[in-house]
C-alpha cells in the first residue's frame, strides 16, 4: 500500500499510467478502523480496480472540542489492517493541506442537515459535506462508499453529489454490528466495561415495537441519557449518551 500525504503527489499519481483506464473506489474515514470500515473497504475492493482509503480526523465536523481531543487514533494498526486487505493507496493529509483557507469556504445544506444529529451538533454536517467535497475533488473516484450507520450523513452526501452534478456513484453498506447487536463505532473504544455491557440495550430497545415515548423512557431506565429518538418515514433514528460517550443508531421499521 502506498501512503500519500500531499495533494500534489496524489494529483500526479491520479493522471499517471498506473491509474489510467482503471476504476477507482474511495472510502473516506476518520480512522480507528473496525469491521464496519472494513466492510466498506471490501466492497470497494470487489467493485473497482483500485481502492483508495483516506484517514483524516476532520476538526470542522466536531462541534465539541473535547470530543475531537478524545477521538481515538490508532494509525499504526489502521495502516496494518489496510495493507493486509490489499488497499492500493492510503491518503493521509494534514489539516493545512485540506484547509488552506482555514475553513472560510464551506458547503451547507439548509434543510435535512438541521434535523436529527444536526439539531444537536450545530455545524457538524457543514464540516462533513465540506471535507467530503474536498476529498472527492482531490481523489476523483468513480465510486465512494458510506455506511448506513450514519444514515443522515449518507443521505446528505447523496444529495450533495446529485445537486452539484458530481460524477460519483455513492454506494451504501448496511450497518455492521457486534454479536450483541451494538453497531460498531470508533467511539465504542471509549466505553468502559460496565458501559459496554449496557450499550447493546440501545439497539435492542430501538428495534422493539414500543412507541417513541416508551423507547425514550426504557432507554432512560437502562441508564442512557437520551438526546433524541425520532421516526422519519420507515426509519427510526436515535442518539444517546452513556457517560460522556455519544452513540447513534438507526433502524428500518
Ligand atoms: P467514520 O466515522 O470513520 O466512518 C467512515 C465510514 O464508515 C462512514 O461511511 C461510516 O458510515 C462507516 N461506518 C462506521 N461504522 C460503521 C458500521 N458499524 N457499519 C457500517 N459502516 C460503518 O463518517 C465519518 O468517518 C466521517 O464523517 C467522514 C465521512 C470520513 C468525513 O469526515
Amino acid at each position: 500500500m502506498i501512503i500519500v500525504k500531499k495533494i500534489k503527489d496524489w494529483k500526479s499519481l491520479r493522471v499517471s499510467n498506473s491509474l489510467k483506464n482503471k476504476t477507482l473506489g474511495f472510502v473516506p474515514t476518520m480512522g480507528a478502523l473496525h469491521r464496519g470500515h472494513i466492510e466498506l473497504v471490501k466492497k470497494s475492493l470487489s467493485q473497482n480496480d483500485i481502492t483508495v482509503v483516506s484517514i483524516f480526523v476532520n476538526p470542522t465536523q466536531f462541534n465539541n472540542k473535547a470530543d475531537l481531543r478524545n477521538y481515538p487514533v490508532t494509525i499504526n494498526s489502521d495502516i496494518k489492517i489496510l495493507d493486509e486487505l490489499n488497499v492500493n493507496y492510503l491518503f493521509l493529509p494534514e489539516y493545512k493541506e485540506l484547509y488552506p483557507d482555514d475553513y472560510k469556504y464551506k458547503i451547507t445544506e439548509t434543510d435535512f442537515s438541521k434535523l436529527l444529529c444536526g439539531r444537536f451538533r450545530p455545524g457538524h454536517f457543514d464540516g462533513v459535506l465540506t471535507v467530503v467535497m474536498k476529498l472527492f475533488n482531490i481523489i476523483k473516484p468513480d465510486r465512494a462508499y458510506f455506511g448506513e450507520k450514519d444514515y443522515q450523513q449518507l443521505e446528505l452526501i447523496r444529495g450533495m453529489v446529485k445537486n452539484f452534478f458530481m460524477d460519483i456513484k455513492i454506494i451504501s453498506v448496511p450497518t455492521v454490528r457486534d454479536k450483541d447487536g451494538l453497531a460498531l463505532s470508533s467511539r465504542n473504544l471509549r466505553l468502559n466495561a460496565i458501559q459496554r455491557k449496557i450499550a447493546p440495550k440501545f439497539p435492542e430497545i430501538l428495534m422493539s415495537d414500543l412507541s417513541i415515548e416508551q423507547i425514550k423512557s426504557r432507554l432512560v431506565s437502562e441508564g442512557f441519557k437520551v438526546e433524541y429518538v425520532e421516526q422519519i418515514g420507515d426509519r427510526r433514528f436515535a442518539a444517546v449518551y452513556l457517560g460522556k460517550v455519544r452513540l447513534i443508531d438507526n433502524v428500518k421499521i
